[in-house]
Order: C-alpha cells, then sequence, then structure tokens
C-alpha cells in the first residue's frame, strides 16, 4: 500500500488532528515528519478531548504505529510529559518509535527562541517560544544535537561544547543573558536517555520495510502551506518544511511511494501570530469567528486572527502540495451567517490576482476581492451525508470546490470524530 500524506492548507489550525485521527483506524503507521512542539492538535473522542503536540494524533489508535520522523525537532521533557499525560489516561504508548536522526531541541535553543523574539520588537515573528527556529538553525548549521547523540556521552559533550561556543557569546554579549553550562546541558539531556532508548529506531527502514509488506503510512504534517519556510509567507513562518514535500524528506519515504496528498482546510480562515492575511477581519464578523469556532491555540491559548475563507490560498495550496482532496472543516461554525463572502482573487493596487503574488510586498497590500454566498440557519452538526444539509451549505461546499482545485471529500461539522459529510470515502 502506498503512503499518503495530510498537510493544513492555510496558516494551521485547520483540523488535522481529527482527520488524522479520522483516517487512524485504517492505516498501520502515523508519522510527524517536521515541526515540534509548536504544533496543537485536538482531538476529541466521545467525552474525551485530547491536545496534542509532539506525539503523531496516531498514537490515540489502537494498532496504529505512531512514529517521530527525522524531520522532527524534539522536546524530550514535553515528549515525556505528553506520555505519562496519555498513559494516565489509559492510553497505550508504547508502540511510539522515534527516529535517531530527529533533532533535540536543548534549553539554550528556548532560550535563544524568547529572546530573539523580544530584541526583535516590532518585528517580531510571533513564535510558540518551544526553540523550534534556533533548533532548525542549529540543523542546517550543522551544530545540532540529534537523537542518536544520547547514547554516547563523549560525542554529546563535544557537541554541546561546539554549539555553545557561539551561543554563549550571543547570549551573553547581544542578550545579556547567562551563559548556558555545558556541563548541566548534558547532564539534562543525558537524564532521558534510559527512558528514550527503548523508542529510538531507524524509522526510516522501519517504514520503508513497513510499506514493502504492503501496509499504509500516513504522515502527518504539523503546521501548514503558508507556514512553510520555502512556500509559506516568509519571514512569517516556522522553520520547517510544512509541505507534501517536506514529508518526503522529514520521514526518508520516497515521492514515488505516495499517491494521496490531503489538505485539511477551514471553511474559513485563522491565524496566529503575526504576518499578512488578507481576508483578517477586524469588526465582529471577526469576533463570530473566534468565539463560536472556538478558535484560541492549543499550544499557547492565544486568540487566533480570523477570517474569510481565501480561495487564492487553497489554489495555491492544492498546487505546490499537489492535493488530491481537501477535506472541508468547520462548516457548521458558519450556520447562522446571512451571507458569506468567499475571496476569489486579489486587487493590489488596481491589479487583479487570481494566484499567489510571488512578491512578498503585494501579498501585503493585497485586498480581497469577495463573491458572496447566500447562507443558512438550520442546525447541521447531525449531517452525514450531502443531501443532509440544507441547499445553501451545499451549494457553498461545492463553490468552494469550484474555484479551490481540488474535490471536496469530506466536510466537517463538528469536532467529534464521527461528525463529517462524507462525499468521497478517504480510504
Ligand atoms: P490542527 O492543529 O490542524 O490539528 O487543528 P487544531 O486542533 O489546532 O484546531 C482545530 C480545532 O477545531 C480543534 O479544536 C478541533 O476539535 C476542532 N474541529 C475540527 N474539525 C471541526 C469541525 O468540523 N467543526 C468544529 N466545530 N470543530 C472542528
Ligand atoms: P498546528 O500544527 C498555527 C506559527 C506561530 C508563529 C510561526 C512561527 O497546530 O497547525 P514557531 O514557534 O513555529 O517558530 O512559530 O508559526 N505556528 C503555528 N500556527 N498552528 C501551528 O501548528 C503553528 N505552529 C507554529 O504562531 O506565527
Ligand atoms: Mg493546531
Amino acid at each position: 500500500m502506498p503512503a499518503i500524506v495530510i498537510v493544513g492548507a492555510q496558516w494551521g489550525d485547520e483540523g488535522k488532528g481529527k482527520a488524522t485521527d479520522h483516517l487512524g483506524s485504517r492505516v498501520d503507521y502515523v508519522v510527524k515528519f517536521n515541526g515540534g512542539n509548536n504544533a496543537g492538535h485536538t482531538v476529541v473522542i466521545g467525552d474525551e478531548k485530547y491536545a496534542l503536540h509532539l506525539l503523531p494524533s496516531g498514537i490515540l489508535t489502537p494498532g496504529c504505529t505512531p512514529v517521530i520522523g527525522n524531520g522532527v525537532v524534539v522536546d524530550l521533557d514535553v515528549l515525556f510529559h505528553e506520555i505519562d499525560g496519555l498513559e494516565a489516561r489509559g492510553t497505550d504508548t508504547s508502540r511510539l518509535k522515534v527516529s535517531a536522526n530527529a533533532h533535540v531541541i536543548a534549553d539554550y535553543n528556548r532560550t535563544l527562541d524568547k529572546v530573539a523574539e523580544r530584541f526583535l520588537g516590532s518585528r517580531k515573528i510571533g513564535t510558540t517560544g518551544r526553540g523550534i527556529g534556533p533548533t532548525y538553525a542549529d540543523k542546517m548549521n550543522r551544530i545540532g544535537i540529534r537523537i542518536q547523540d544520547l547514547f554516547d556521552e563523549k560525542i554529546l559533550a563535544q557537541k554541546v561544547e561546539g554549539a555553545l561556543e557561539l551561543k554563549t557569546q550571543i547570549l551573553t554579549k547581544v542578550y545579556n543573558r547567562r551563559a548556558p553550562s555545558v556541563d548541566q546541558t548534558v547532564e539534562e539531556l543525558l537524564s532521558h536517555a534510559d527512558r528514550l532508548a527503548p523508542y529510538v529506531c531507524d524509522t526510516t527502514l522501519l517504514l520503508g520495510e513497513a510499506l514493502d509488506r504492503g501496509e499504509t503510512v500516513l504522515l502527518e504534517a504539523g503546521q501548514a502551506t503558508l507556514l512553510d519556510v520555502d512556500h509559506g509567507t516568509y519571514p512569517f513562518v516556522t522553520s520547517s518544511s510544512a509541505t507534501a514535500g517536506g514529508a518526503c524528506t522529514g520521514s526518508g519515504i520516497p515521492p514515488t511511494r505516495i499517491d494521496q496528498v490531503i489538505a485539511i482546510v477551514k471553511a474559513y480562515t485563522t491565524r496566529v501570530g503575526e504576518g499578512p492575511f488578507p481576508t483578517e477581519l477586524h469588526d465582529e464578523s471577526g469576533d463570530f469567528l473566534r468565539n463560536t469556532g472556538a478558535e484560541f491555540g492549543t499550544t499557547t491559548g492565544r486568540p487566533r486572527r480570523c477570517g474569510w475563507y481565501d480561495a487564492v490560498i487553497a489554489r495555491y495550496a492544492a498546487r505546490v502540495n499537489g492535493v488530491t482532496d481537501f477535506v472541508l472543516t468547520k462548516l457548521d461554525v458558519l450556520t447562522g451567517l446571512e451571507q458569506i463572502p468567499v475571496c476569489v482573487a486579489y486587487d493590489v493596487d488596481g491589479e487583479r490576482y487570481d494566484e499567489m503574488p510571488a512578491n512578498q510586498s503585494a501579498f501585503h497590500h493585497a485586498v480581497p476581492v469577495y463573491e458572496y454566498f447566500p447562507g443558512w440557519s438550520e442546525d447541521i452538526s447531525g449531517a452525514r451525508a450531502l443531501a443532509d444539509l440544507p441547499a445553501n451549505a451545499q451549494a457553498y461546499v461545492k463553490a468552494l470546490e469550484e474555484i479551490s482545485g481540488a474535490r471536496m471529500s469530506v466536510v466537517g461539522v463538528g469536532p467529534e470524530r464521527e461528525q463529517a459529510v462524507v462525499l468521497h470515502p478517504l480510504r
């Protein structure tokens, strides 16, 4: 069986966790391939609500093997805290596998993330402060600490010393902070080694062999297309590859084995942190979406910025990810609106853009060109087939499908696992 990729189409929090969980029972492996505990995925199963940050959403599905791939950055305190939390609630986490090549978030990188943001002032990115950016920077600078380094004390000490050579200067002289201690850092990282050991393996080999046996692998992105370091709204992005291409580098699964790319897209748009957002609403409509959609961050609790659906973004996501299916989430949140604006193009200083402007300044100045669709007032949370939706809701879904660049296969009508209208079964 081939591999499937799930990505976010917008700026994150589209409902990837729910979609992964939804597919969980039909796949053998769920792999997190990028990001770290900057992600926050909420999964609701019956009366139970789970907030996952570092663990792949497949951890909640019995029989499914969750994998932290080589492209992830791992905060070991968070990892074990999350494992303990799930075990306390009766979830078996023993199947978890962690790539020996994944990078580790050291304490000095958490510090650097926070002080760098403060230093940037009004130019800040609005990061989650989890040390994600500095840890990926170390990876690219070839001074990162990897999971496998924790099993060789001598090598670990050398690497921490090497990483701190320049960082100590920066932390003390630029940011006026205390110098991190090599010994303390090494000790802290080593303290996790024994507990970590049983989970660690060559995940590339594990997944390659699974695919050879005909098993199904789901590659689950953290963040989203417009937060991707290459294809997102740079510099207001995260520091990893959150698009479908990142699934290959972040897992070691080659592109020839992937045959389905599912993008999760919200029926409106949200964003956390700084950066351009053409359809953002600063009025009571924005408050309506935020309050009705409970748009407050799973990771930082920050209120999410809210705006209307942006089809230019959806088309862009369809193109750069090679999307085969969209899962449209949170349609229920729009219930009660008289009419629903949808951005179909941008106006930039009098020029119409049907595609994402290549130039950052143009995107910053983009003014949405809206089309308006009639709303509905019926409760749709119990709908399970397209015909269960009011005519206007059906028309809204069909209109989005036409302008978004791929078919709408599933429509979310509530946070719970089964609250979905299936138009085309994903598996
Ligand atoms: P992720 O980061 O992409 O996994 O998304 P988050 O979990 O951060 O945010 C999505 C939120 O929307 C979660 O609280 C989900 O429980 C919720 N959710 C997902 N799908 C739906 C839906 O179709 N309707 C409603 N009302 N909530 C949904
Ligand atoms: P999920 O997986 C929404 C945003 C941050 C900030 C920028 C950079 O739940 O969709 P970072 O800490 O990654 O260096 O922050 O990226 N960001 C997210 N926004 N959902 C996420 O994850 C995010 N992960 C990072 O708010 O603007
Ligand atoms: Mg989230």
